[in-house]
């Protein structure tokens, strides 16, 4: 593992060694793990923006080069070649399946997909008002209230279980937040439909007529799934995975990964980006709002824009903006002018000094949101439906790292800047 090392001297003097490993591809790191004991000190990076947390096989990211590879195949591949379904089984077992192999998984995912009918009761306690997204994480959180019989993370069979019932059950359960929120009846799952021919059945029919299904509608949410599958140690994934490592059951530790991708500067962005573009209205207001972005006083950001580790452009962008086009013709949407405001405000944005030296450019979720209101689905919903695709990822990770012999209870140290030590006051001397 370790074929170089770092040379660390303290001011005193002191030297560590510090070993240097390699992966596959991508920058080499550092091992501290001997630093405190030989140096007396902690590394410190908030938000850890150079900080490896793991080893993992599953996704690469070179954020230079706007490259993204799950288990070493390129996301335009996948995108162009493959399914979500598909995608899926590669994440969760590292290989393509044969043909038998992706029959058995999904088979496996479409006689999953109803949840136990208890949990149908949640539903009827939620206001109708309440965000989908608030829904999800409750309701994935008490799956192990109802599946507590098979949570041995230890055993193979059993951690098999939870990732398909996490990515059958995920759909099911987003369909009846959203009939909740709009008073319509919750539409069961149906095993004889694909997978997002599925969600879009029981996000749109009715018991009162029959519902036909848009195939360019299931291609386009298919590929938005292959593309929010999976994306290294994001926020959310090292959320899953920092819960997980104290031996708390996977559904909960899903659960708190729903509730971290749920924050605007995370996966809530492609709902901001909508909101955002509803705010600016017209392309005459795009400079005053690039201006706002600008200015270090206004908290306002462009929403959709920049990305922690993409510093050219985010490969799954460019994907979405070139089906974002495709599907509004082949729907023949009137939201076209959303779309040209967007595209408008990215070429704004581009040309603008601020943006090109920061490095913003347009990320996963500044086209998405323009694809899922084409296609029917509200802007509350938006959040929703990047945790369905992440959701696969999410179980890749939580099985990578309870499966580590090496693995450990996630706890940093921190750079205390509190009080120093000081004696109780009794309150009459205060
Ligand atoms: C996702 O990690 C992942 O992989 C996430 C994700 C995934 O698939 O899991 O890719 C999904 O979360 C995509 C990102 C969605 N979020 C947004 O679109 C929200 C808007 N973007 C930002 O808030 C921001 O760009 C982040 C949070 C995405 C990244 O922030 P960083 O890496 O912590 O960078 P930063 O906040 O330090 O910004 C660097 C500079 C700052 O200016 P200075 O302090 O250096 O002067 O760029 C500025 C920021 O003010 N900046 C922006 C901006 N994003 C960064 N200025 C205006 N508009 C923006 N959008």
């Amino acid at each position: 593992m370790s074929d170089d090392v770092y040379r660390l001297i303290s001011p005193s003097g002191t030297e560590s060694e510090l070993p240097v490993y390699s992966g596959t591809t991508g920058p080499d790191v550092i091992d501290i793990a001997r630093l405190y004991k030989e140096q007396g000190v902690f590394t410190y990076d908030p938000g850890f923006v150079a900080t490896g947390s793991c080893e993992s096989d599953i996704t690469f990211i070179d954020g230079e080069k706007g490259i993204l590879m799950y288990r070493g195949y390129p996301v335009e591949q996948l995108a162009a070649n493959s399914n979500f379904i598909e995608v899926s089984y590669l994440l969760l077992h590292g290989d393509l399946p044969t043909a038998a192999q992706l029959e058995k998984f999904d088979h496996t995912i479409r006689t999953h997909t109803m949840l136990n009918e208890g949990m149908l009761n949640f539903f009827k306690g939620f206001r109708y008002d309440a965000h989908p997204m608030a829904m999800l994480s409750a309701v994935v959180g008490s799956m192990s209230a109802y599946y507590h019989g098979e949570m041995d993370a230890s055993n193979p069979d059993h951690r098999d279980i939870f990732a398909h019932r996490i990515l059958a059950k995920l759909p099911t359960i987003a369909a009846a937040a959203y009939k909740l929120n709009i008073g319509q009846p919750f539409m069961y799952p149906r095993n004889d439909l694909g997978y997002t021919e599925n969600l879009l059945q029981m996000l749109f029919s009715v018991p009162a007529e029959p519902y036909e299904i848009d195939a360019v509608a299931a291609e386009a949410l298919d590929l938005l799934f292959i593309l929010h599958a999976d994306h290294e140690q994001n926020c959310s994934t090292s959320t899953v995975r920092m819960a997980g490592s104290s031996g708390a059951n996977p559904y909960s530790a899903i659960a708190a990964g729903i509730s971290a991708l749920w924050g605007p500067a995370h996966g809530g962005a492609n709902e901001a980006v909508l909101t955002m573009l509803e705010e600016i209205g017209d392309t005459s207001q795009i400079g005053k709002y690039v201006n706002k972005a600008k200015d270090k006083s206004d908290p306002f950001r462009l929403m959709g824009f920049g990305h922690r580790v993409y510093k050219n452009f985010d490969p799954r962008a460019t994907i979405i903006r070139e089906m974002c086009h495709r599907v509004l013709e082949k729907l023949h949407r009137e939201d076209t002018p959303l779309f040209d405001l967007a595209r408008e405000l990215e070429q704004v944005a581009l040309k603008d000094d601020y943006f090109i030296e920061k490095n913003l450019y347009p990320n996963v979720d500044f086209y998405s949101g323009i694809i899922y209101r084409a296609l029917g689905i509200p802007t509350s919903m938006f959040t929703v439906m990047f945790a369905l695709g992440r959701s696969v990822g999410w179980a890749a990770h939580w099985r990578e790292m309870i499966s580590d012999p090496a693995g450990k209870i996630a706890r940093p140290r921190q750079l205390y800047k509190g009080p120093a030590t000081r004696d109780y006051k009794p309150i009459e001397e205060r």
